[in-house]
């Protein structure tokens, strides 16, 4: 097992004032080591000011002001920026709600320790469950992970996963500039990626705990985003697989 550096939690903010203050304390406590960087996108209801004066009190808090709602991809994207460009050595990713559990997190960091180059928190792996989701949203979930796997042959049960630790040089090696994902689907682009490039991805089970306060921003635009482009993935993908199916028999 190896030392792993510095760590940067990246959580992306929209509309989280009541779960930022909540969430922060959490991964404080879970992880003290590692860094917090708060990425907000402008916020109407005012969590962009929570998280400045969470920042102000504790100098390993970092807020990202960004100029509008850009989507959960691209809030991820200038998150992952500006920790590679203050030398961070993994970064991470977590939703500011509850959904994912900072307790959980030293697992996901471990699974680095030991060689992964990324670890994905993972709903469907034995040992992974869903707490509290309504019946349709689990049959989003499950079906999306289906459209993946059809699509793109990624060996990977919970592709769509929001709870990941990438080592920074997985991001480097990948390279974020042409990710042009602006909502969820960014979470399947990197894995896709990531997986193309060779590097190793590592599936820990974790318990998805849905929200109790504030709002989802999955949206019909989010869904739609997420079913054209792995659908563009996996054609444009196809002759390679078919001639890495040959060569496998
Ligand atoms: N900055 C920013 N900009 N943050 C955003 C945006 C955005 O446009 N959209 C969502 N977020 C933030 C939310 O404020 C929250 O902290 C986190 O991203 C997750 O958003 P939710 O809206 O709570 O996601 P969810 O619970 O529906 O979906 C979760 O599961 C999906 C897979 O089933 C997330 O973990 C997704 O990443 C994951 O793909
Ligand atoms: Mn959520």
């Amino acid at each position: 097992m190896e030392t792993l550096g510095r760590v940067l939690v990246v959580v992306p903010t929209y509309n989280e004032r009541d779960n930022l203050p909540m969430i922060v304390e959490r991964i404080r406590a879970a992880v003290p080591e590692a860094h917090l960087l708060v990425a907000d996108d402008s916020s109407p209801d005012g969590t962009g000011e929570v998280a400045d004066d969470l920042a102000a009190g504790d100098e390993q808090i970092h807020v990202l002001h960004r100029p509008g709602k850009q989507g959960l991809g691209a809030a991820y994207i200038a998150g992952f920026r500006w920790g590679l460009d203050e030398g961070y050595d993994v970064l991470v990713e977590m939703d500011a709600d509850g959904s994912h559990q900072p307790e959980e997190l030293p697992k996901l960091l471990g699974a680095l320790a030991d060689g992964a180059d990324l670890a994905i928190g993972s709903r469907y792996v034995p040992g992974g469950k869903v707490v509290n989701w309504p019946h349709r949203r689990e049959l989003l979930s499950k079906g999306a992970n289906i459209y993946t796997r059809v699509m793109l042959g990624l060996p990977v049960r919970d592709a769509t996963a929001g709870f990941r630790a990438y080592r920074a040089a997985t991001l480097e090696k990948v390279g974020l500039s042409g990710v042009e994902s602006q909502g969820y689907c960014f979470q399947v682009d990197l894995t896709l990626r990531t997986a193309r490039h060779g590097l190793r991805v590592v599936e820990v089970p974790i318990t998805f705990v849905e929200r109790t306060v504030g709002k989802s921003k999955m949206s019909g635009k989010v869904m739609s985003e997420a079913l054209w482009r792995i659908g563009l993935w996996g054609v444009t993908g196809l002759p390679k697989r078919m001639r890495t199916n040959r060569h496998h028999g």
